[in-house]
């Protein structure tokens, strides 16, 4: 993918994992994504003491687009430097891929070492 937007979306994703309110695990992971038209929307994890309620830095992100009349996404960077690389979990790949663009590009960083890959690769067989 374009190498100013990687940057702008690992820039982004790094700056709303600040927001992150995880005191339960302590893993902080920020998300910025991009939708086809060009939009840049961020989100962050956002826990409760009732944990199961807790909700995906990914999960916020796509919710704030698709809010905001977004449709379809391009690309989308999910960044944590707490330790573990961030590959998104199994509910947000499902929630993903119901506002993906075909081959939609997914960037996983910790700061140090950062994976390009796509959704399609990250759930193949989508149910949809
Ligand atoms: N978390 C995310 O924000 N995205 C994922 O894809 C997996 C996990 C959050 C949820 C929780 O606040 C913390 O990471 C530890 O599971």
């Amino acid at each position: 993918m374009d190498d100013k937007i990687k940057t702008l979306l690992i820039n982004e994703a790094k700056n709303a994992a600040k927001s992150a309110y995880c005191p339960y695990s302590e893993y902080a992971v920020g998300v910025a994504l991009i939708s086809s038209d060009g939009r840049v929307f961020s989100g962050c994890n956002i826990e409760n003491a009732s944990y199961s309620l807790t909700m995906c830095a990914e999960r916020v992100a796509l919710f704030k687009a698709v809010s905001d009349g977004v449709r379809k996404i391009s690309a989308i960077c999910v960044f944590s430097d707490c330790g573990k690389m961030p590959y998104p979990c199994g509910a947000c790949r499902q929630a993903l891929a119901e506002f993906a663009d075909e081959g939609a590009t997914v960037i996983v960083s910790d700061g140090e070492h950062t994976v390009e890959t796509t959704l399609e690769e990250l759930i193949p067989y989508t149910f949809g």
